[in-house]
């Protein structure tokens, strides 16, 4: 079966959306794009004549895109304050509709999201392809295996100089809304325990090329004890972490460190005395699925899955908020000096 699909918001993401598209023979036999929607029409034009998209229908009318084009997916690729209007357009139409993150731009939006999905009966997802790669999930099998005892802590460092220009430049709370979104989603993730709350130190360093918040350091109290720390910035100069942060997870019996790309390094206690105890290395098995590593490619496929087989996908707005509550919790408690519990709706 071949979609419909409307692409709204046409800038740089739509780009690698489109390119992972074309990369899958499996998703490009399934989504035919048949319009794209920008508040700049250039950018939907250009856009068009780079990926050959000739026939798709263009316009900055997302409603009348969808009639026209009688689309039955809504891409969603457009700046997050704009995001609630697009998601209820789309979902108003009776559209599924796959949205960049961060979910939404309050957690009222992202409730709303929910409601509206349900009461329409279609699937709203996000895309949090940086839970879909390798190193994460190795990680967490890894985790779950039990191979260093009960989990007890989770530790991440994010430590970028990038230089966008464009929206992040002038938004609020940049690095906690546009990035650790990404990093507190995969913590969730590879842990698979639940926030509870969270106390958050949140700065713009002096040197910052941001105007507000490039820079900032979590602790969050996940369930059975287990604490998650965030130290991150993204006006760091010198020496650049992964995307993905550099971990270190502890558990009962060992430690394991990923290095955010291709090095792990894990040890577990091997003897029962001395007062440093003796370890034994342990290796992280690579064995994983193939389509659960492939970014975005992968929540697409995980989201035409979903609406295939009417299983909720991995990202569904109603689990993916909780991801969302990390972050606003975070700002929260930034604002107020204060422990801050995070919603578990
Ligand atoms: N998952 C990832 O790894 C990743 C990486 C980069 C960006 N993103 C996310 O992708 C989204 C888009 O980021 P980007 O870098 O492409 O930004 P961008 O500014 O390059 O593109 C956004 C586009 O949306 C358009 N737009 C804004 N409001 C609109 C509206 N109401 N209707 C239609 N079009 C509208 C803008 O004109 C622009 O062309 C953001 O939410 C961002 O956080 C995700």
């Amino acid at each position: 079966m071949q979609f419909n699909t409307v692409v709204c918001g046409c800038g740089a993401m739509a780009k690698g959306w489109l390119r992972a598209i074309g990369e899958h023979k499996d998703l490009s036999k399934s989504i035919k794009i048949v319009g794209l929607v920008d508040i700049n029409t250039e950018v939907a034009e250009a856009l068009a004549e780079e990926f050959e998209l000739g026939s798709a229908v263009i316009g900055t009318d997302l409603a009348a895109v969808l009639r026209e084009t009688k689309a039955q997916l809504l891409f969603d690729i457009v700046v997050p304050p704009a995001r609630i209007d697009v998601v209820r357009t789309g979902l108003d139409y009776g559209c599924h509709v796959l949205s960049e993150k961060p979910m939404a731009s309050s957690l009222v939006a992202a409730k709303e999201m929910i409601g509206l999905a349900q009461k329409a009966g279609r699937v709203h997802a996000v895309v949090q392809n940086r839970r879909y790669i390798p190193g994460i999930r190795r990680l967490r099998a890894f985790v779950e295996s039990g191979a260093i005892g009960e989990l007890t802590g989770v530790h991440c460092d994010f430590f970028i100089g990038a230089h966008f220009g464009g929206f992040r430049d002038e938004m609020d709370n940049v690095l906690l809304l546009d990035m650790a979104i990404h990093t507190f989603d995969a913590a969730r993730f590879v842990s698979g325990k639940v926030p509870q709350a969270v106390y958050c130190h949140e700065t713009n360093p002096a040197g910052s090329w941001y105007r507000h918040g490039a820079s900032a350091f979590a602790i969050f109290e996940m369930s059975d004890r287990v604490t998650f720390t965030y130290r991150g910035s993204w006006c760091a100069e010198g020496a650049n972490t992964s995307w993905e942060s550099q971990w270190r997870i502890t558990g009962t019996k060992g430690t394991v460190l990923w290095d955010g790309k291709e090095t792990f390094d894990a040890h577990r206690v091997a003897s029962e005395e001395g007062f440093l105890r003796e370890l034994e290395e342990l290796t992280v098995p690579d064995s994983v699925n193939v389509y659960e590593t492939e970014g975005h490619a992968s929540v697409i496929g995980a989201f035409l899955k979903a609406i295939k087989t009417g299983e909720p996908p991995e990202t569904a707005g109603e689990d993916n908020i909780r991801s969302l509550a990390m972050v606003f919790a975070a700002i929260e408690s930034a604002k107020t000096g204060q422990r801050v519990p995070i919603e578990r709706e």
